[in-house]
């Protein structure tokens, strides 16, 4: 059978009427704030400092810019695609009824390094946050096991990150419910975080930090100037991801034809501001050249002199904001290899459920053990670059799905419709792609062998194993 046998939409969507259906519960407002709570993370908290630091400076807000209209051309792509086939697996899902399991495939590898290398990330962010909290207790941590090797202020292994994972993982395995309530709350708190920090922050700014605002090319791509700007977006991007986490949910949406694209560019249009108003703010404060740092919200909370109890409560608060995407990410990761086990693309234990639990316990496992070496062993800002990259390059071939789909199937009903299709879709494509060329070098390597490595496995075992193939 062909490589690019796709699964039928007809089938998907039985498939989904005959599960359980799902309560349609959620309302406008709820799928903004599930958005938010996947979006608001390491990304502003840490990657903002660092991308400032090494690539843009205080013009790190075009970047922010730039990397939202990549954003939004792909959340109309997302919206689209969710109303249409309103199931879980995502962008995965929607690639193998568009573009066939090869492609499917490729999107669901790409998209382990947006949910799994991105929880490390975040895992990374929150042992430093936590690490600056304990300092403020007077405790210090000795530097071995707070930090990887490759850190700026290197360590033997970032323990305390390994330890998040094992918390987090633990809770999956035991089985949240994914209380919207309990979301809302770490919502409000974020957001509460970012807006206290603007609002505050605003009056500690030094003019001084600006000058230059948009620091002048070293001669090297990507070291400041344009070329740094276009780098830092592509590394900022990784703010945004979450937004897609929005698309997931369209089967429990009241009215997904209304709130569908509400949520997902909603949050995402909130987040813009508050991303820009952010980063302007931040590098206001510090001087960007001191904010190579994996926690620059402590070291700009700590410029805020006088007011240290503030400095504790935004800590604190970006703590738990850290965790709630974690959860987000690490749920959705074995989601979807949950949906690549079940097509017999990767082996039954990632389908496997625990009998009194009834969650993918041997999946959650298996993704401790590599999320946490991760971790402990690599600097945040590769690991936030590849999940950038990988994300980016699935958020690209949704935009394509989109076009390909009007083609060919333009009878199924599309309670919402992306605009000027096929220009928006095109412009997604051709801003993310620049993105991507904005990571550099090692980033692009680690991507390629990555890549390869899944065309290895879908080769060596998939395509044998998938359940389309035996029944064709
Ligand atoms: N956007 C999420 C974060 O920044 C992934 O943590």
């Amino acid at each position: 059978m062909s490589l690019f046998a796709t699964k039928s939409i007809d089938a998907l969507l039985a498939q989904a009427e005959g599960e359980k259906s799902l309560k349609r519960s959620l309302s406008a407002l709820s799928l903004v704030a599930l958005g938010i709570g996947a979006i608001i993370g390491a990304g502003i908290f840490t990657l903002t400092g660092v991308a400032a630091a090494t690539h843009a400076g205080p013009a790190i807000v075009y970047s922010f810019i730039l990397a939202a209209f990549g954003c939004a051309f792909a959340g109309l792509c997302y919206s689209e695609f969710s109303t249409m086939i309103p199931i879980a697996g995502s962008a995965y899902t929607y690639s193998y009824a568009t573009m066939g399991e090869l492609v499917a495939w490729i999107i669901g590898w790409a998209l382990v390094l947006e949910y799994a290398v991105g929880a490390a990330t975040v895992a990374v962010s929150w042992a430093a946050t936590f690490d600056s909290i304990l300092l403020s207790f007077g405790i210090e941590m000795p530097r071995a096991i707070v930090a990887s090797p490759y850190s700026p202020q290197p360590g033997s292994a970032n323990l305390l990150a390994v330890a998040i994972v094992f918390v987090i993982t633990g809770i999956l395995i035991r089985g949240i419910s994914e209380s919207a309530k309990f979301n809302d709350v770490i919502v409000v708190l974020k957001v509460a975080v970012v807006i206290f920090f603007i609002g505050i922050g605003y009056f500690f700014i030094n003019q001084q930090n600006y000058r230059p605002f948009l620091p002048p090319n070293t001669g090297e791509f990507g070291a400041f100037g344009w070329s740094g700007v276009l780098a830092a977006a592509g590394q900022i991007f990784f703010a945004y991801i979450g937004f897609d986490a929005v698309s997931t949910a369209a089967q429990e949406a009241r009215d997904p034809k209304r709130d569908m694209p509400i949520g997902i560019i909603g949050s995402l249009a909130i987040c813009t501001v508050l991303y820009i108003l952010y980063s302007l703010v931040l590098t206001g404060i510090v001087n960007y050249k001191d904010l190579n740092v994996a926690a620059p919200l402590a070291v700009a909370v700590d410029h805020m002199k006088g007011l240290p109890w503030i400095g504790f409560l935004m800590k604190l608060g970006s703590l738990c904001g850290l965790t709630s995407v974690m959860l987000v990410m690490l749920l959705g990761q074995s989601r979807v290899f949950y949906s690549m086990a079940n097509d017999g693309l990767l082996p039954k234990l990632f389908s496997d459920i625990h009998p009194s639990f009834r969650t993918p316990w041997k999946s959650n496992l298996v993704l401790m053990v590599f999320v946490s070496a991760g971790a402990a062993f690599t600097p945040i800002d590769r690991l936030g670059d590849l999940t950038s990259i990988g994300t980016l390059f699935a958020f690209s071939v949704v935009c394509v799905g989109i076009v390909i789909m009007r083609r060919k199937r333009p009878d199924l009903p599309r309670p919402f419709r992306t605009p000027m299709v096929p220009l928006i879709p095109i412009l997604g494509v051709v801003v993310n792609l620049a993105l991507m060329a904005g990571l550099g070098a090692i980033t692009w390597a680690a991507f390629l062998t990555w890549m390869i490595a899944g065309l290895i496995i879908y080769f060596a075992y998939s395509r044998k194993n998938s359940s389309l193939q035996r029944a064709g």
